[in-house]
């Protein structure tokens, strides 16, 4: 997507986050702080997504040290910058800093209903490991998926 900036997000766009957040997952979003302790957090990486100085989406992951396993908490891109490629370059760019801090294996969860993002993971070579049962509430299972980062 032309004039596609990721950068790091910082604290004075906890706001802007939370509110993509809520609206890509209405029902189920991280609150606020956990937002704002995934931000600071030292081993975190949080990159987000401007297009002409607007956020448009994020994504978060935390390096889980002594195991050199990244593990993806959320991605998201707002409905009106999809299928552009917005996330996959997030993805991409998440992974690259993963790999850069030592990271071998970048680990997610996700619904097993959402097409979009399984077909965006499989795209990228993410597995599927196992199923989590009721994972995001009643009959709604996960699915944990994995990628070799070297
Ligand atoms: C999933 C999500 C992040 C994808 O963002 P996006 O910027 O639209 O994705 P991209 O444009 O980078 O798409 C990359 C690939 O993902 C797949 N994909 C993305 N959206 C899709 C859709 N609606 N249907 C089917 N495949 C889709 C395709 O393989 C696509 O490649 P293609 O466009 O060449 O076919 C976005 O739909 C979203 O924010 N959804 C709500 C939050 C969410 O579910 N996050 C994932 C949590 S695990």
């Amino acid at each position: 997507m032309d004039g596609l900036v990721i950068e790091r997000a910082k604290k004075e766009d906890l706001n802007t986050l939370y509110q993509i957040e809520k609206e890509c997952f209405p029902q189920n979003s991280f609150p606020k702080p956990f937002l704002k302790f995934l931000i600071i957090q030292h081993n975190s990486v949080f990159l987000k997504a401007k297009i002409r100085d607007e956020v448009i989406g994020f994504i978060v992951g935390i390096i889980q040290v002594p195991y050199s396993v990244g593990r993806i908490y959320s991605l998201d891109v707002k409905p009106d910058f999809r299928r552009k490629g917005v996330a996959a370059s997030l993805l991409q760019a998440l992974e690259n800093e993963f790999k850069q801090k030592g990271v071998n294996v970048s680990l997610l969860e996700v619904d097993a209903t959402n097409t979009a993002a399984l077909n965006l993971y499989q795209k990228f070579s993410y597995r599927p490991i196992r199923v989590l049962k009721n994972y995001y509430g009643k009959q709604r299972d996960g699915i944990k998926m994995t990628k070799n980062l070297i």
